[in-house]
């Protein structure tokens, strides 16, 4: 793979393929690649003769006290293994590449009302920071279509959004989320799980499940069955910051009986904050 730290360079390579007549995928990320990441290269490869990816640890994402410093950075590593994937062209800007005055007045992409809900509850901002830095990525790279992870379900509804308003040419597709054998679904922030909180941490997605089955098993109440999952969640030893049954669509709220729904939840479990979802599709 072709690694690329400036803007200037990014434009220059994909210009030559676009004038070659060649479709180009983009698969954004914040490095730190494990399988659920590489599934994303995959299917970017299958769709696409040109792909490029990005590594960039957003700050503007992260909120004061998060785990911005922290989190994992593993350049070479993530390098060698888009490498053994074909992909084309890494971009790994440094912040100064992205915010050369400073973040501070930098203008900023605001998804209304979406990013307000469930984890832009708890992290104000998180989604602007998002959607901010994915309509410069989109720009900078001007991909056909860019690949996105499911596990953040929230956060690809604003970035469907936020091409949808702002008539960005870029489809965007949604990837299955990768799963561990028992179920956790992959992460880089499981990396800040122990050995305890890690043997525990797959009865989050179990959960999910769970309420499902509930769902699918014949009239339910939402809330009720939310305040179920919570129950269940803090019995498991999760500190649970919300547990949701949404409009897949729109995460709006459903009417009784309504499909595709997405159950989400956000719960603490030691030092990490896991999030997963669950798509309840229509009946058959
Ligand atoms: O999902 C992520 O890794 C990030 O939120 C993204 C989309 C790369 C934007 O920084």
């Amino acid at each position: 793979v072709d690694l690329e730290t400036t803007i200037a360079g990014v434009r220059r390579r994909v210009a030559a393929w676009r004038a070659a007549g060649e479709r180009i995928a983009f698969v954004p990320t914040m490095g730190n690649l494990h399988r659920g990441h590489l599934r994303l290269m995959e299917w970017a490869r299958e769709r696409a003769g040109r792909v490029v990816a990005s590594i960039f640890v957003n700050p503007l994402q992260f909120g004061p006290g998060e785990d911005f410093e922290r989190y994992p950075r593993t350049l070479e590593a993530d390098a060698q293994q888009l490498r053994a994937q074909g992909i084309d062209l890494l971009f790994a800007p440094a912040e100064q590449e992205l915010y050369p005055r400073g973040r501070e007045g930098m203008t900023r992409v605001e998804v209304p009302s979406l990013s307000e809900l469930l984890c832009g509850a708890s992290r104000p901002g998180h989604f602007t920071g998002v959607a901010t830095v994915v309509a410069k990525l989109f720009n900078i790279v001007q991909p056909d279509l860019a690949l996105l992870g499911e596990k953040d379900y929230q956060q690809l509804l604003v970035i469907r959004r936020l091409v949808a308003d702002l008539n960005l040419p870029v489809a965007v597709e949604g990837v299955p989320t990768v799963r561990e054998a028992d179920g956790l679904a992959m992460s880089s922030r499981n990396a800040y799980l122990d050995s305890a909180a890690r043997a525990v941490a797959p009865r989050l997605y179990r959960t999910l499940c769970e309420m499902a089955e509930r769902l699918q098993g014949g009239p339910v109440g939402y809330s009720e069955l939310e305040r179920w999952g919570m129950e269940r969640l803090r019995e498991a030893g999760f500190e649970p910051e919300y547990v949701a049954i949404l409009r897949a669509a729109d995460l709006d709220a459903p009417a009784p009986g309504e499909r595709p729904l997405v159950i989400l939840a956000a719960a603490r479990l030691g030092a990490a904050r896991l999030i997963d979802n669950h798509i309840v599709p229509h009946k058959k």
